[in-house]
């Protein structure tokens, strides 16, 4: 059997590094049935973006890597089709496996339709209802031309039964990236990550801010950096910056509210410097797995408006605040860590307060994210 799995952005890797574990455990029983075959659209393409988490990851090379970069959504969504197509038409794989919600995910899925090749969707049935946001018509795609649809939580369930998709299809085996952070938090902690940033001992809230919604609006970016920037008077801020959010910074002038750091390591003593001065939000070039991992295990609170992080922090219990207002991922506020204030800079100075405060509402991990989901997949599927 020729299974193709595919990755092309950051979000995609920690979601395929399980099932790879898992197909090569299927195999040592079962005398190499199952052939994987790595694409990778090159959607993301940095090294901080991709190698890294390569490295952090223990992915094999890809098998092929279709190099189609950044663009529109048409233009990058298009040539992933056009070559995707390619590789199917040459490889004739069984099945197709795709993750999460990028376009990557929706053009290899689309591909593979079309040609009546099987499509496995993990990380299936998640709905913000915000059409506006370019993953919601990506997960509402994918969903609805996927063949075997694995869902994190039952809310997956409900929404594709009612979307009309059959019973038969879906299948709730729990939350990937879980099967990652439980796999890899051990090594994550001995990163030095702590250390070259200074912050062994030190209490620190940590930033990841990259939708477009947010920073692709001057007025919305605006005001969660007021919000952010009343927050590091109170703690220090720790924010690796996804490329997209660096650009709009420059192009939006907005340099002044941050201090970035180029070099590594860092003093402590820079997180106290503030005195008569404004304090600034500490920047840095986008980390790897596992430096994000052990900074993360260890911040006081997370800001963010990531979808997997809401998830991560929920596991690790862990506050978060998400900058949205909304989330495909419901049951981290009802159960989790997470609470929802968009833009709001009152309300994220607030939420902060609270938590600085100990006022910190425990979280409950759903208990089928126990880090065995690819194995429940690659059994479903064999
Ligand atoms: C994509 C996903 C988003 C995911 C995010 C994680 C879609 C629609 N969006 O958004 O769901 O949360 O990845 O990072 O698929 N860039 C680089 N280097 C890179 C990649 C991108 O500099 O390796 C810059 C380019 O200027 C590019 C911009 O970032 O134009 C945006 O990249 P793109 O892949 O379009 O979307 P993301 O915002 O990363």
């Amino acid at each position: 059997l020729k299974w193709i799995l595919v990755v092309g952005a950051r979000p995609n890797f920690m979601k395929i590094a399980p099932l790879i574990r898992a197909i090569s455990a299927h195999n040592e029983k079962n005398g190499n049935r199952i052939q994987p075959f790595l694409v990778h659209t090159g959607q993301h393409y940095d090294v901080r973006m991709s190698d890294a988490f390569f490295r952090d990851l223990q992915l094999p090379e890809p098998d092929v890597h279709l190099g189609v970069g950044s663009g529109n959504h048409g233009e990058q969504t298009g040539k992933v089709l056009i070559e995707f197509e390619k590789i199917l038409l040459q490889e004739q794989p069984d099945l197709v496996i795709v993750v999460g919600d990028v376009n990557s995910t929706l053009a290899c899925s689309l591909a593979a339709a079309k040609l009546h090749i099987p499509v496995a969707h993990v990380e299936a049935g998640l709905r913000s209802f915000d059409r506006a946001m370019p993953e919601e018509i990506n997960r509402i795609v994918t969903d609805a031309i996927s063949d075997y649809l694995f869902t994190p939580s039952p809310d997956g369930d409900e929404h594709l039964l009612g979307e009309g998709i059959p019973k038969e299809k879906i299948f709730l085996v729990g939350d990937i990236m879980i099967d990652s952070l439980l796999f890899n938090l051990e090594q994550a902690k001995k990163t030095q990550i702590l250390a070259s940033l200074g912050l062994v001992d030190m209490p620190y809230a940590l930033v990841t801010l990259h939708r477009p919604a947010n920073v692709d609006d001057r007025e919305i970016f605006g005001r969660i950096l007021e919000g952010l920037s009343d927050v590091a008077k109170k703690i220090p801020v720790i924010f690796p910056m996804h490329p997209r959010t660096r650009k709009q910074v420059n192009t939006f002038g907005l340099d002044e509210a941050f201090l970035f750091h180029s070099a590594l390591p860092i003093d402590s003593a820079e997180y106290g410097n503030n005195e008569g001065r404004i304090p600034k939000i500490h920047c840095f070039e986008p980390l790897g797995y596992l430096d994000f991992l052990q900074l993360m295990s260890h911040a006081k609170v997370v800001l963010t408006d990531s979808g997997g992080i809401q998830e991560e922090t929920t596991v690790l219990n862990i506050p978060c605040i998400t900058l949205r207002d909304s989330t495909e991922r419901p049951i981290t506020v009802t159960e989790g860590t997470n609470v929802l204030v968009h833009d709001d800079p009152q309300k994220i100075v607030a939420e902060v307060s609270k938590i600085l405060e100990g006022r910190i509402r425990q979280g409950k991990c759903p208990a089928i994210w126990d880090g065995h989901t690819a194995e429940r997949i690659v059994a479903v599927l064999c």
